[in-house]
């Protein structure tokens, strides 16, 4: 069969390295993906959310399957927009997308069905919205309700920050219309997980548990990224904990979206707080969470095409997953700067030297080739992921495909995976 994937990062370059694998794989397209996915399928020039000339690329080039990596397209309606040609796609429609694309739809939904989370108001006033920091304790989260790179959520220390970033979302809109409304809530502690699914609507094939790292340096300290590693198995993720997200969030919430009348069949993505209450809801994703998508492609062990074809024909209950055991951990390299401003363009060295490299892949995100040299494109630019025989042998052997790498500014965090060794 032939395949289109969709997005241009490390999550889609890890995606096309699994689909590779399938025998009953036999070409890949990618629109518009990086030079470096463009090593092992054929790239096609089409930005994510232009779902026109999408479709049509589909149609001429009798593509049996399209698989969306970014969360625009999905929002945008990308599933209905394919379906409605005849064409195959791996992607929840837009009113279940709008889990992640309104941070408001998600709280609805989790207080509608009695899901753990955060206590929290939903605003477009920004007044009210103050009156609200006084039944909370500090420190605030205010978030803005629509997509924003990541870069929606504002972790504020005192009352009077709070307020400025209310008045950031609300009145400067500093989000655009991703401020039309904002979600002020409770800050919760524990530690971090995410929680992957696929999903028909009816039933849960869960995928394994990963852990990503936000924070841009070490200790998790400084501000959110789109994430700076991840590795898989979770250990903080128990048999107990897997069952109680799987009965207390999975279940009522694909309940609650039956109710509504919107149907699922796609990823599902559950950000999770584990708290000493329990596990808690920080937000949904309609789709893989990059880089998590990258450890586990590599620890992957069943081909992906029939999981994906048994979420489409709504049969997830009549397969299953199988992983190598072997744990696996990506660290993520990134040009200096990043989440800020950052140069673009710097000369990548060392890349050959992984060329035939067995314990892992390196997945390209922000990478430009010219004339048979590497340059860095983008802010993450490479997501560098390794199996090994626990978590400790995976990292390490990460951590020797990393030095092999630079560029002048390269950035990245020492840390990766050390919480799971604790
Ligand atoms: P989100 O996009 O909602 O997952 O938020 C991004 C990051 O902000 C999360 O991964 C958490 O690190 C942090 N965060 C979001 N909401 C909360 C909360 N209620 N309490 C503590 N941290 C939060
Ligand atoms: N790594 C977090 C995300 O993909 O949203």
């Amino acid at each position: 069969m032939k395949i289109l994937v969709i997005g241009g990062g490390g999550r889609e370059h890890a995606l096309v390295w699994k689909l590779r694998q399938s025998p009953r794989v036999e070409k890949i397209f990618v629109a518009p993906g990086n030079h470096g996915i463009g090593e092992s399928a054929e790239l096609a020039p089409i930005a994510v959310d232009d779902l026109e000339k999408l479709a049509a690329f589909a149609e001429k080039n009798r593509v049996d399957l399209t698989v969306v990596g970014p969360e625009l397209p999905l929002t945008l309606g990308i599933a209905e927009f394919f379906q409605q040609r005849g064409l195959k796609i791996f992607a929840p429609g837009r009113e279940a997308a709008r889990l992640e694309g309104s941070k408001a739809f998600a709280k609805e939904m989790l207080r509608e069905n009695k899901i753990p989370t955060a206590a929290f108001g939903t605003f477009n006033d920004a007044a009210a919205s103050k009156k609200y920091l006084g039944e909370l304790q500090p420190p605030y989260v205010i978030k803005a309700d629509g997509l924003a790179a990541g870069k929606g959520v504002l972790i504020c220390a005192s009352r009077a920050d709070a307020e400025a970033a209310i008045d950031d979302v609300l009145t400067r809109r500093v989000f655009g219309a991703a401020g039309d409304k904002a979600v002020v809530e409770e800050f919760l502690e524990g530690e971090e997980a995410s929680f992957i699914v696929l999903t028909d609507g009816e039933h849960i094939l869960p995928l394994a548990s990963s852990q990503d790292h936000k924070r841009v340096f070490d200790n998790d300290e400084g501000p959110n990224t789109g994430g700076m590693g991840a590795y898989s198995p979770a250990p903080i993720v128990t048999p107990e904990i897997h069952g109680r997200v799987i009965e207390e969030i999975f279940k009522p919430l694909l309940a609650g979206l039956k109710r509504r009348g919107i149907g699922y069949r796609g990823t599902l993505y559950a950000g999770l707080m584990l708290t000493t209450d329990g596990p808690k809801v920080l937000e949904f994703n309609a789709r893989f969470g990059d880089p998590e998508c990258q450890p586990l492609m590599v620890r992957l062990k069943s081909d992906l095409v029939p999981l994906i074809e048994a979420t489409l024909e709504g049969r997830l209950h009549q397969v299953a997953a199988e992983w190598h055991d072997d744990p696996a951990v990506c660290v993520v390299l990134t040009a200096g700067g990043y989440p800020g401003d950052y140069a673009k363009g710097k000369e990548i060295h060392g890349l050959d030297r992984l060329k035939d490299w067995q314990s892992g892949a390196v997945f390209h995100a922000g990478t430009v080739k010219k004339d048979g040299r590497w340059l860095t494109n983008g802010g993450r630019v490479l997501g560098v992921t390794a199996r090994g025989r626990d978590i400790a042998a995976a990292a390490a052997e990460a951590y020797r495909a990393v030095e092999q790498i630079h560029w002048e500014g390269m950035h990245y965090r020492k840390d990766i995976a050390k919480r799971a060794l604790k």
